[in-house]
């Protein structure tokens, strides 16, 4: 069956096959791409959420082949703040751009994006529900690592609120991965989800320690507490600080276990972990580059 991007939009790791998540993947890693490829496509980055890495590195894959950059990263500076709906919004912008990259707090606004816009939407974050090209990079990074992707991954942190963690699970589950779950009490990954994760083929276990995740991983993926989604601050107080990763805790693990986390990062990683040969967060800063200029590429049908 073949394989085709041109016009698509981006919301959900949901709707990727295994198939089309290996073509990404793969044209990432075959990085055949040219300064001009994107010369003269204008992409458009809202964001409506705070963001160092994703915003940046689509603009910096959209340069690199070529292409222009336009946007917003304080939605104060934007229309909305005078009272401007979403939708309008996002139809203004797709009569400027070839592409939109959207973040938004809310759980669906890229869905809801994509069925006003003329033109691919690319989900940069959707509140707690999807990041899909970052799941894309993780992905791609643990291939690197391990030449598989039916790997066991120790889900450590904020298994409730961390959009990084639904989009990678819906990614892995489609290789037949093995997730090992651990959370702070109140935490967890929803009863729902892990349904729906073993529905599409996962192996999803919930370990009752951490050490128990480490121990038994050939990926430790670590996410920050998602303080900004939290109902309650008091709520917050209580699981704050609750876990963090440090080169002791490491000694545990498997030989070739790597370390991942989409940062930014608070405490729940020592820095020491960083000159370890486990560390492999910053690897994935860099490996976001080709994924996104795969998914730019392919989204305007140019490969
Ligand atoms: C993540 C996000 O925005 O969901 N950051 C990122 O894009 N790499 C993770 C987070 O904010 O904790």
């Amino acid at each position: 069956m073949r394989v085709e991007f041109s016009g698509r939009d981006l919301i959900s790791m949901r709707e990727l096959s295994r198939q089309e998540i290996e073509h990404i993947l793969n044209a990432a890693e075959r990085t055949e791409f040219s300064g001009d490829m994107l010369k003269g496509r204008l992409m458009s980055t809202l964001f409506f959420e705070p963001s160092t890495r994703t915003r940046l590195s689509f603009e910096t894959a959209m340069k690199r082949l070529g292409g222009e950059v336009v946007g917003f990263s304080k939605p104060g500076a934007a229309s909305l703040s005078k009272g401007e709906n979403l939708t309008d919004t996002i139809k203004t912008v797709s009569c400027y751009s070839d592409v939109i990259v959207l973040r938004h707090p809310r759980e669906g606004a890229a869905r809801l994006a994509a069925e006003v816009s003329d033109v691919p939407v690319i989900n940069a974050g959707d509140g707690s529900n999807q990041h899909p090209t970052q799941a894309l990079t993780d992905l791609y990074t643990i291939r690197r690592e391990h030449g598989r992707l039916n790997v066991s991954v120790a889900m450590v942190g904020d298994l409730k609120y961390a959009r990084t963690v639904r989009s990678l699970g819906h990614g892995l589950a489609k290789f037949g991965a093995r997730l090992l779950l651990t959370s702070p009490p109140g935490l967890e990954m929803s009863e729902e989800l892990c349904a729906e994760l073993e529905g599409m083929g996962a192996k999803v276990e919930v370990c009752s320690s951490i050490e128990e995740a480490v121990e038994n991983a050939d990926v430790l993926y670590v996410t920050r507490i998602q303080k900004e989604r939290f109902p309650d601050p008091e709520e917050y107080r209580k699981v704050q600080g609750a876990y963090r990763i440090t080169p002791e805790l490491l000694e545990i693990a498997k030989p070739g276990m790597v370390v991942l986390h989409p940062l930014p990062r608070v405490d729940e990683i020592s820095p020491e972990v960083d000159h370890t040969e486990r560390a492999r967060y910053f690897h994935q800063v860099r490996n976001s580059i080709p994924i996104r200029m795969a998914v730019l590429t392919l989204l305007l049908g140019v490969v």
